[in-house]
């Protein structure tokens, strides 16, 4: 999935960087990714640490977590996905709302994919409620909806507004492809909470934080797809169809150093790395000063090239370079 902030790329960063400083052992090490967005981290460290915590505070993403990083024994998926294909297309909420031929003309699917998503997710919960299906295959099958659906949403690149006209991926046919997940020989935990509750519940090793690092909340952001993955009854709101979303103290000026401090003074882990952009809502001296407090502190830096937008628009899609900061604190 392209998010904003996706550590899929520095993926390998990061881990040269947790091996470099934790030294050889990972596989006897507790590792929690508490601002998991799509997994991908967590997904790195998974098949390399006895244990994987992953949180985030929006519901889109435990699900994906759920199946990324919680589900590590085989699924007989097959029948369910070929059968969720098969589907006709449904006029349900996802149409009405979200589609260019619904009640409200926002064109952020075609018709036959507005459809075909409603069709895909009443099914989903229907087995569920059958008991057809196990709390595994369910977020699976959940998880495999939310990334089909997200490849051909009319969007630059976020939910917060859809194209004029529908862009080639978007006139592209859904088609639900499996979410596979990596098996390992031992269970991993998921939860979906603010991170500052969380911390003080869990206690490991290593501790990721990759908090947002400026003013664009995710739940707005992603509201379409807490709503496919809530499917619930609300009334949505103005032009975008927007729902009522979790505003985060990591996208705000003027609580975000409050939360940061507050979260490395309670987490429980001896190791902690923090992605943070130079661009960030903290500088890097607050963020500095903040860990120096507890340890020893040392710093990475990374140059990458970032996309501004979606590449298949003919526009705005300038890459652009910027520094991926990992702050180290090794906790006295
Ligand atoms: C930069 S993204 C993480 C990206 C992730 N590492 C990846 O590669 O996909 C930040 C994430 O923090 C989550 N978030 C924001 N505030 C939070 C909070 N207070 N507690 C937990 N999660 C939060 C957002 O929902 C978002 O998914």
């Amino acid at each position: 999935m392209n998010y904003i902030g996706s550590k899929n790329s520095l993926s390998s960063f990061i881990l040269s960087t947790v091996q470099n400083v934790v030294g050889d052992g990972l596989s006897t090490k507790t590792f929690a990714d508490i601002f998991a967005g799509t997994g991908s981290v967590g997904r790195t460290f998974k098949p390399l640490v006895k244990q994987v915590i992953a949180n985030d505070v929006e519901y889109y993403s435990y699900i994906l977590n759920r199946n990324y990083i919680g589900n590590h024994t085989s699924l007989k998926y097959q029948t369910f996905i070929t059968k969720l294909n098969e589907l006709d297309g449904v006029e349900g909420f996802i149409f009405q709302q979200y589609a260019e031929g619904g009640s409200e003309g926002r064109l952020y699917f075609s018709n036959e994919n507005g459809k075909k998503i409603d069709a895909a997710r009443r099914q989903i919960e229907s087995w569920k409620v059958e008991n057809k299906l196990s709390e595994e295959l369910y977020f699976f099958l959940l998880a495999s909806l939310l990334e089909s659906a997200d490849k051909v949403a009319n969007t630059a690149s976020v939910y917060g507004a859809y194209l004029k006209s529908l862009k080639k991926t978007a006139q592209k046919k859904l088609v639900l492809a499996p979410a596979v997940f990596q098996e390992t020989e031992k269970g991993h935990q998921v939860f979906q909470e603010d991170s500052n509750t969380l911390i003080k519940d869990i206690s490991g090793d290593i501790l990721y934080l990759d908090p947002p690092y400026n003013a664009r909340q995710y739940g707005a952001n992603y509201h379409l797809l807490t709503t496919i993955a809530k499917y619930d009854t609300f009334v949505p709101r103005g032009k975008t169809g927007l729902r009522e979303y979790y505003k985060s103290a990591y996208c705000r000026k003027n609580e975000v150093l409050d939360s940061f401090t507050q979260l490395i003074a309670d987490a429980q882990f001896k190791y902690i790395f923090l992605s943070y952009n130079n661009e960030g809502l903290m500088s890097q001296e607050d963020v500095e000063k903040v860990m120096t407090t507890h340890g020893s502190y040392q710093l990475e830096t990374k140059k990458y090239r970032r996309f501004k937008a979606d590449k298949t628009e003919n526009r705005n899609h300038k890459a652009d370079s910027t520094f991926e900061y990992l702050h180290i604190l090794e906790k006295k």
